[in-house]
């Protein structure tokens, strides 16, 4: 049988490259270019005739990105690869799930379909899943997800002694308490309103009997920052040592890594995107989830 093919959309070389070795698949290659006008040109270098194709792109910053995506998919298609898959660590778009206002765009619907469309099959890490149960709901193709959840139990065992594990909010409860128990300590979840994209209020609640411990706030996504950020400021105003803000998906919106840096926090991000703070790496999940979906 034909061995198959990985190719990296602009940004994902490096992640491409592991997850190949790992695989034991070819890595491809596409050249991708702007037009002087700003339209792209994209051209798959290496031919997929009657190959698997996966496609590796993660998603955070998608508007610049997705089109490209779909052109490499279709190509990939009309030059007769015989599956084309999608390797994207973080998903984005899950976040607007419900029409909230009327006549707001429900987006993780509209790109799951654009998505499904495109690809035969689609490999993610811990997508954020809050009002849907699973991405079967919003993806008509088959999805293996990835769980992060016992590497950071495993990161927080070796690299924080007598750690509290702090999730931001109640619908991160049962998360936070699987990581804490796999990291063998304690945990705690702060209540968190969230008024704005930029506005998030935090209550700590009654943390004392934990207290001489290092914080360990954990969370999916630090977008904004500002749900780590009032968590860190809360907890050094009551006197916590600086804690450690670890979280599967950094995308460090508004220079939100500076700000925690600055903060004293120790920021700690997996590699589903591309960031000095990765330190968690999710190829050998990643590989074990693609070798599943493509021999279906
Ligand atoms: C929300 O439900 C997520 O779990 C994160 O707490 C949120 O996306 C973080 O956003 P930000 O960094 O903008 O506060």
């Amino acid at each position: 049988m034909t061995v198959p093919l990985l190719m990296a959309m602009p940004g994902n070389e490096k992640a491409a490259s592991k997850l190949a070795a790992r695989l034991g698949w070819d890595l491809g290659h596409l050249e991708i270019r702007q037009f002087p006008d700003g339209e792209t040109y994209l051209r798959l270098v290496t031919t997929p005739a009657g190959r698997v194709v996966a496609l590796v792109c993660t998603l955070d910053r998608p508007n610049d990105k997705l089109l490209s995506l779909l052109f490499a998919a279709a190509t990939a298609r009309e030059l007769e690869a015989s599956k084309v898959g999608l390797v994207s660590p973080y998903l984005a778009y899950m976040r607007q799930d419900r029409r909230f206002k009327p006549g707001e765009a429900v987006s993780s619907r509209q790109v799951a379909h654009l998505l499904s469309s495109s690809f035969d099959w689609l490999v993610t890490v811990d997508p954020h899943l809050h009002r849907y149960g699973s991405l079967s709901e919003i993806y008509s193709i088959p999805t293996r997800v990835v769980h992060v959840a016992p590497l950071i139990s495993q990161w927080i065992r070796m690299n924080v002694q007598n750690p509290l594990i702090i999730g931001p909010d109640s619908e991160s409860e049962q998360w936070v308490a699987a990581v804490a128990q796999e990291a063998d300590a304690p945990h705690a979840v702060l209540e968190k309103i969230r008024h704005g994209d930029r506005d998030v209020e935090i209550k700590l609640g009654d943390l004392d009997r934990w207290k001489g411990r290092t914080p360990v706030l954990v969370d999916d996504i630090i977008s904004s920052g500002r749900t780590m950020l009032e968590s860190l400021r809360l907890l050094t105003a009551q006197g916590w040592a600086a804690p450690v803000c670890l979280a599967v998906h950094g995308l460090f919106a508004d220079r939100a890594d500076v700000l925690l840096a600055q903060a004293g926090a120790r920021v700690v991000t997996s590699n589903s995107v591309p960031h000095a703070t990765n330190d968690i790496d999710l190829t050998p999940l990643l590989a074990e989830a693609v070798s599943q979906i493509a021999s279906l």
